[in-house]
């Protein structure tokens, strides 16, 4: 596991950039797996940014409640979006274009992460912070159940959001 907890969130980053990529290439059996592990993956990773992240850049970062809103507000439409694919179903003539879509509004919502909030929090946090932060969404992480291909997004997102928060019970406070 590293240590600082900026890097693990760059590297989901680049997971979900290739989940985008890899379900505009796939076909099948295989695009429909892969599109569940972006739903899971997007459950964990925001669900652990809700968690840990948002709430030490509030606290740490000049103007963090403005930042933290912003990118609130952007998690907000992006989960209804996927709901909507979702809905909409992978065999839609109309679904890879809307995936595409949702894939720009998604990354340029990592990218105002990674400069907007993770820069400062990397700048301000402390290697010791940093480091439990790591340890928290590590924990986060090996909390949140496997995907689920018959539940709704928004269920997903919950019930990773519910045991993520049963998996931070207990462990030291990030
Ligand atoms: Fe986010
Ligand atoms: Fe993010």
């Amino acid at each position: 596991m590293t240590g600082d907890v900026v890097a693990i969130l760059l590297d989901q980053h680049r997971r979900i950039k290739r989940l985008f990529a890899d379900i505009l290439d796939a076909d099948g059996t295989r695009k429909e797996g892969l599109f569940h592990e972006l739903v899971r993956l997007l459950a964990v990773h925001e669900n652990a940014e809700a968690l840990i992240v948002h709430p030490a850049a509030r606290e740490l970062i000049p103007n963090g409640d403005a930042v933290v809103g912003e990118r609130l507000r952007e998690e907000a439409d992006a989960e209804r979006a996927l709901a909507a694919l979702c809905d909409l179903g992978l065999g839609h003539a109309e679904f890879d274009r809307r995936l595409g879509r949702l894939s720009e509004s998604v990354l340029g919502h990592a990218a105002q992460e990674e400069y907007k909030e993770f820069a400062q929090l990397r700048r301000r946090a402390g290697a010791e912070r940093l480091r439990r932060m790591a340890a928290a969404l590590d924990a986060a992480e090996r909390a949140a159940p496997p995907p689920s291909p018959g539940q709704p997004v928004t269920a997903t997102f919950d019930e990773v959001g519910r045991r993520m928060r049963a998996g931070l019970k207990g462990t030291t406070s990030a």
